[in-house]
């Protein structure tokens, strides 16, 4: 596999009234071409950010630092010009809310056509056909019809699916999904991710999942990243993460995780399962995530961790490899490979 997207050392900060907010904190990933990697920990934890400042998307308060290699070519804050060829074009991103990449008062062909005119240089007939068939892709029916709906005469589900066939439309390298079944309902969600794994399978599309949903991440994902406060505490396989997590904020993860939830990877294949579906969202783990204005000293994770003793309190822990591929960023975990 070669390699895709290369983030070394990005971190991103928001000036605010209260103060600085270290939303990243030094975080480095590599995704390859054709692989899924899932984003995953609690809300506030840095996800987002991480995607928002490789693309450009920043807020005017907000600064990212680092660097980042997509294809070659590197793409943190790069001038507005250069990045609006990347975006929509190379890179596809789906969001939360379908409207954040739709248009309310546009009919979806007109949207999507302008996509490719822009993007692909094509004439409106050729763009226009191509919208109809990436519509029908995402198995939306009677596609020659619905092209000309407006947004809100669709479902969230139908909408959802748009805004997946607006990011495919040019074929993308990579696909970042930022909770792209967060706001719909739980049968339509299990809809959702059976198309995106059935885009990733027959088109060999890398994607970016970020979610907070960890049984979401079985069904679609090789590998899993943990954000916690910015940082990257481990990473590694899906069965490493699932089955063998070192980094007791992992392990918090999945106790509040029902198991049954985790254990049925091959749900996605089976439809008509999806009675159990509201229990499978993340429940609550003890305590707080940190103010982000005020993070506690040391390890970050510390003042919710069973394991918290000396070295945790003062020193913040990297990232270690353990086994093949594997990596933890926890004072215990590395004592265990130590001794
Ligand atoms: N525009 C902003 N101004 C100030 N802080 C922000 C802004 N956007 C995000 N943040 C902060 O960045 C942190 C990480 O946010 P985010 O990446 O959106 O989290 P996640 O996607 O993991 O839920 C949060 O603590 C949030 O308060
Ligand atoms: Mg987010």
């Amino acid at each position: 596999m070669s390699q895709l997207l290369s983030i070394n050392n990005l971190s991103v900060q928001f000036n605010t009234e209260g103060g600085l907010i270290k939303a990243v904190r030094g975080v480095s990933f590599a995704i390859q071409a054709g692989e899924t990697v899932a984003i995953v920990g609690e809300s506030g934890a840095g996800k987002s950010q991480v995607f928002h400042a490789l693309m450009g998307l920043l807020p005017g308060n907000g600064k990212a630092q680092g660097e980042v290699d997509f294809f070659g070519q590197s793409i943190l804050n790069q001038p507005a010009r250069a990045l609006n060829k990347i975006r929509g074009k190379d890179i596809g991103m789906i969001f939360q809310d379908p409207m954040t990449a739709l248009n309310p008062y546009l009919r979806i062909g007109a949207q999507l056509v302008e996509v490719l005119m822009v993007h692909k240089q094509m004439s409106k007939r050729e763009a226009r056909k191509i919208a109809i068939d990436m519509l029908e892709r995402v198995h939306i029916k009677q596609a020659r019809q619905r092209i000309d709906s407006y947004p809100h005469e669709l479902s969230g589900g139908m909408r959802q699916r748009v805004a997946i066939a607006m990011a495919l439309l040019c074929q993308p390298r990579l696909i970042i999904a930022d909770e792209p079944t967060t706001a719909l309902d739980v049968t339509v969600q299990t809809e959702i991710i059976r198309l995106l794994k059935e885009i990733h399978d027959t088109l060999n599309t890398s994607m970016a999942l970020i979610t907070h949903d960890l049984p979401l991440v079985a069904g679609l994902c090789e590998r899993v990243i943990v954000m916690y406060a910015g940082h990257i505490v481990e990473t590694g396989s899906v069965d490493d993460i699932f089955y063998r997590a070192a980094h007791p904020y992992t392990q918090a993860l999945l106790a509040a995780t029902p198991s049954a939830a985790l254990l049925n990877k091959a749900r996605l294949d089976e439809p008509g399962d999806d009675k159990n579906q509201g229990k499978r969202r993340l429940q609550a783990i003890d305590g707080q995530p940190p103010d982000p204005l005020n993070l506690p000293a040391g390890c970050a994770f510390h003042p919710r961790c069973a394991y918290a003793d000396k070295p945790c309190f003062s020193q913040e822990p990297d990232l270690q490899q353990l086994a093949s591929g594997k990596q933890v960023a926890c004072w215990h975990s590395l004592e265990q490979v130590q001794s």
